[in-house]
């Protein structure tokens, strides 16, 4: 087979020296990154990789400095109210992140002295740490040589591998391609390096293979359409969910939200009230019934339409003006209060949609 011929040519050593070599030259310059020389600090690894939980290195980068302004040391951070911190979160979304970060900063201090433990299996014992973070920081931070396995990762080694196999089910074999590569010394730059490759170079669509310390030993490249890795199962039909959104105003213009529960999809998150979204035509009555309040509904025309991964959803929005006091648990939320606040995107969408009449 190719694949092993080239992997006996570029034996793992090999590969991953090339790899850091161009690290070297090329690491991208992050806000949460030590400098060459420089102990990493734990700290700041744990905060960068939480922030980076399901949101982009862009995205994160004036979060991260802010929260370093405000809470320079896990006891800063620990000994700070949590609604300040949940302040400080807003925009970054999930809040359910913002409390496990606050929690996990007490328990480092009032369990650990102050320090982070310095193994996966140490981290992970600490609330909003899993496997994936466990491993970041224990390389990162600590460098031990722990396999780190993202997206970008997984495209990397499909393209140096060209595996076969489709995801999700070729990610056991991934993770083990990742696992043979990855050095003992120097294993936090190791992993970094990876990720800047898929960054950088290993992108999804047009690969910059010209650039890339692995072009020579590359089984996708050398096929002939590195792009075409990771293959992909064809996607199942996603069910499409109905409901109906509630749109409260009141007479100043507010609006009436409501957090969502903390656990959950967009856990934790403001949105606009609903029906349960359900498989099917939704009965009105049943809508009228779940209603924060018994009122005149207006339905406007048209739907909001938002994509979930297992599922589609169309929703119906109905309007009107309070004429009581809604249910205790939401708020109202004046025009200039929203635009503060981090509002998932299909309670963006709701909004948009009712916006010229909800005046
Ligand atoms: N994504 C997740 N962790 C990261 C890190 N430490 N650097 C860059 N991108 C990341």
């Amino acid at each position: 087979m190719v694949r092993d011929r080239r992997l006996v040519m570029s034996p793992p050593a090999a590969l991953s020296d090339l790899l850091l070599a161009w690290y070297d030259r090329h690491a991208r310059v992050l806000p949460w990154r030590a400098r060459r020389g420089q102990t990493p600090d734990p700290y700041r690894v744990w905060l960068a990789e939480i922030m980076l939980q399901q949101t982009t290195v862009a995205a994160v980068g004036p979060y991260f400095r802010d929260f370093l302004a405000h809470w320079p040391t896990v006891e800063a951070l620990a000994g700070s109210p949590l609604d300040d911190v949940l302040a400080a979160w807003a925009g970054l979304g999930y809040y359910a992140r913002a409390r496990n970060l606050h929690k996990c900063a007490r328990l480092v201090v009032e369990a650990h002295d102050g320090s982070f433990p310095s193994t996966e299996a140490g981290l992970r014992a600490l609330p909003g740490i899993g496997p994936y973070t466990a491993a970041a920081i224990a390389a990162i931070a600590f460098d031990r040589p722990a396999v780190v396995v993202d997206g970008n990762v997984e495209r990397v080694m499909a393209r140096l591998h060209a595996v076969a196999e489709p995801l999700p089910a070729a990610k056991p074999e991934l993770r083990r391609l990742a696992a043979a590569l990855a050095p003992l010394r120097r294993a936090g730059d190791y992993a970094q390096a990876v990720m800047d490759l898929g960054a950088t170079i290993c992108v999804p669509r047009q690969p910059r293979c010209m650039l890339c310390p692995w072009a020579g030993p590359c089984a996708a490249r050398a096929a002939g359409a590195p792009e075409r890795y990771p293959r992909r199962a064809p996607k199942k039909a996603r069910p499409t969910r109905h409901g109906v959104a509630f749109l409260l105003t009141r007479r100043d213009g507010a609006i009436w939200l409501r957090r969502r529960p903390d656990n959950g999809l967009l856990g934790g998150m403001m949105e606009v009230p609903s029906t349960p979204w359900r498989v099917g035509e939704f009965n009105v009555a049943a809508a009228r019934r779940a209603a924060p309040l018994a009122l005149p509904w207006r339905e406007l025309p048209g739907a909001v339409r938002h994509g979930f991964t297992h599922f589609a959803l169309e929703l119906k929005v109905w309007v009107a003006r309070a004429s009581r006091l809604p249910p205790a648990d939401g708020a109202w939320y004046r025009r200039e209060q929203i635009g503060a606040l981090a509002l998932p995107t299909l309670t963006k969408k709701l909004l948009a949609h009712a916006t010229p009449a909800a005046d």
